[in-house]
């Protein structure tokens, strides 16, 4: 950046164990423009989590729940105007804007660092610059990648210890000269001398910002979720998704599951949903009656980075340690796994209180506690929220709990050769025409039912809910590149694999989200997925049977194993019917983006779409 690299007030004394130059003169660099009042250098430890913890128990900024209850727990609340991510703040700055294409905010890199040169300009005085270290992957692997972010936030320094592998040995494999990606983040509200703090301190002004070329990082004015904590989605997606274009490989918004069958053969499946859509529930998924014998494991619930193995098959690591979930709509009932993982060392963020000093959302229990101290610290009811609507906890409201603590986690999880997958799934929210599941028939085909991909909006990005998008790969907000040069990146990939004479995954496009004329699911949706999943690894094996239909293949009723469950093939077709007149319309919106995304598009599916339009008609 274009800025003084004199040193701030704040002594940088980098501890021994930092042996790499050039990271502590950009911390000196980084203290110099943001002019904290202390440097503090994370090492990682349970002694170090514990005394932030604390300090931030006595600035009110969380506070410590029940230990009979969640041992070692923390509810932080935020700031009622920052509790989601930011999309419109969030911008791609590459040097070239056709690099960034049409679905991200860009602005030139010059303009934007003279615009951030002056929002960082002494944006940390009177707090502590943490010096963050973390690795995405496990420590030490060819498929990781490491990342340093310096925050004025203790809370994104406890929550980087539980979501990736953060602390001093990340410095070991750094090295004295090691690559890393540079993270700078404060929440943008400096303290004047003697000035009280707040418990959460935010900026109405925001800016999430990448910088592609240069893989940086630079985020201000918010403390939440993937805002904040840099590792997540601006470096695991955004940069990257980029890194992946320019070395072959994919960084996606995926989960992966291994599923064994009683056989005793384990495959393994990555899949893609928009955020707050199930993804959590799904890699965490318990197998239903009528599926005994059936194991499903947990390798990853957010994001995948997938590479090409030598043999050619695509191998899927987990990069993050640790769990963001959305907590309302979570309960035993739903994700029994995520229920056991969230017993203890977990930090809640805007669920509602107890009385008894537990957390509490809805969709929890049936029955909501008479009394809760709601997400904004008021009192609540299940009265008074009858008559006002209010919720005790933000539809967004989030856990981070560590993902060794997760009962279905799989041995591989952290295997640092990764997972190979047989199958890859892109679902999408949609109360009507997409049906319950469809095969490609092909690999171009799946790029372009995947690339078409519509959704509902939720509660994880701040904006109008319940709208269908276009959510290309659940990536729109993640891509850090030209969304259609992604398109052509997923294309090339497939060809040089299938060139090599590799079998490609299967992939698959599902809907659990179908209503009928009331408005209710039809689909039971959580563990009954596994009837789905199942029919999918038949299909890998080349035994399962389906029926055709102008966009692939979907299977009929008796395709379906049904021991264990009610769903009468009438259900199963209110799941599963093919509206044509819903489909051309599918098909205009299909057009819409596409000419969104005319710069690049490749032209594979651009003659996709032609040949679905000559089917649907024929
Ligand atoms: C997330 C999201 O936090 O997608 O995972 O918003
Ligand atoms: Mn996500």
């Amino acid at each position: 950046m274009n800025h003084p690299t004199m040193q701030g007030t704040a002594p940088v004394n980098a501890p021994a164990w930092v042996k790499h130059p050039k990271l502590v003169s950009w911390v000196a660099e980084i203290a110099a423009l943001t002019k904290p009042d202390n440097i503090y250098w994370c090492d990682g430890s349970q002694e170090e989590y514990d005394r932030l913890c604390e300090q931030m128990v006595a600035a009110g900024t969380m506070k410590r729940l029940n230990p009979a209850k969640r041992k070692n727990s923390f509810l932080a609340l935020s700031d009622p105007s920052d509790v989601a991510r930011v999309e419109d703040r969030t911008f791609i700055c590459s040097e070239k804007q056709e690099d960034a294409g049409p679905t991200n905010n860009w602005t030139a890199p010059a303009e934007m660092r003279q615009t951030l040169n002056g929002l960082f300009e002494g944006c940390m005085r009177g707090r502590t610059l943490y010096v963050v270290p973390f690795s995405m992957g496990p420590l030490g692997s060819p498929i990781a990648h490491i990342g340093v972010e310096l925050s004025d936030s203790p809370y994104v320094a406890v929550n980087m210890r539980i979501m990736t592998r953060m602390g001093k040995a990340v410095y070991e494999v750094l090295g004295s000269d090691g690559e890393f990606v540079p993270c700078v983040h404060t929440v943008g509200k400096p303290l004047a001398a003697g000035e009280k703090d707040v418990p959460w301190p935010c900026n109405p002004t925001k800016y999430i910002v990448h910088f592609p070329e240069t893989r940086e990082i630079w985020s201000f004015g918010s403390g939440y979720g993937g805002n904040a904590l840099l590792g997540k989605k601006c470096f695991a997606l955004r940069i990257a998704s980029t890194m992946g274009r320019d070395e072959g490989w994919l960084a996606e918004h995926m989960l992966i599951l291994g599923v064994t069958s009683p056989e005793g053969k384990k495959y393994h499946v990555a899949a893609a949903f928009p955020s707050a859509c199930g993804k959590t529930n799904f890699a965490m998924l318990i197998p239903p009656k009528g599926f005994e014998g059936w194991k499903v494991t947990t390798i990853g619930d957010d994001i995948a980075w997938i590479k090409p193995g030598k043999d050619g098959r695509l191998y899927a690591i987990n990069p993050e340690a640790g769990y963001f979930g959305v907590a309302p709509g979570t309960s035993e009932k739903t994700n029994f796994n995520a229920m056991a993982t969230l017993k203890e060392n977990v930090i809640f963020t805007n669920v509602a209180l107890t009385d008894d000093g537990d957390v509490w959302w809805e969709g929890m229990t049936k029955e909501a506690p008479a009394h809760l101290v709601d997400w904004q610290g008021k009192d609540w009811t299940p009265e008074t929220a009858k008559a006002t609507g209010a919720k005790a906890a933000h539809p967004n409201a989030r856990f981070t709990a560590p993902a060794s603590q997760c009962p279905s986690i799989d041995e591989n999880w952290d295997n640092p050769a990764g997972v190979p997958i047989d199958a890859f799934i892109f679902g999408g929210r949609r109360s009507t025409t997409v049906p319950l599941v469809t095969e490609a028939r092909n690999w171009t085909e799946g790029v372009y039912m995947a690339a078409t991909m519509g959704s509902e909006t939720t509660a994880a990005a701040a904006g109008q809910q319940g709208v269908v998008r276009r959510d290309p790969f659940a990536m729109l907000p993640f891509c850090g590149y030209n969304m259609s040069d992604y398109f052509g990146h997923w294309l090339e990939l497939g060809k040089k694999l299938e060139a090599a004479g590799a079998k490609l995954p299967k992939i698959y496009c599902v809907n659990w989200f179908r209503k009928d004329a009331d408005g209710n699911f039809v689909w039971p949706g959580f563990g009954e997925n596994m009837r789905v999943l199942s029919w999918m690894i038949d299909r890998v094996e080349g035994k399962g049977q389906g029926a055709e239909h102008v966009f692939g293949t979907t299977p009929r009723y008796e395709d379906i194993n049904w021991n264990g469950v009610e769903f009468s093939p009438a259900q199963f077709e209110q799941v599963t019917s093919i509206d044509r007149d819903a489909w051309r319309k599918e098909l205009a919106l299909h057009d819409e983006l596409f000419t969104q995304l005319k710069q690049h598009l490749p032209q594979a599916l651009a003659e996709t779409r032609a040949k679905l339009g000559k089917r649907l008609e024929g």
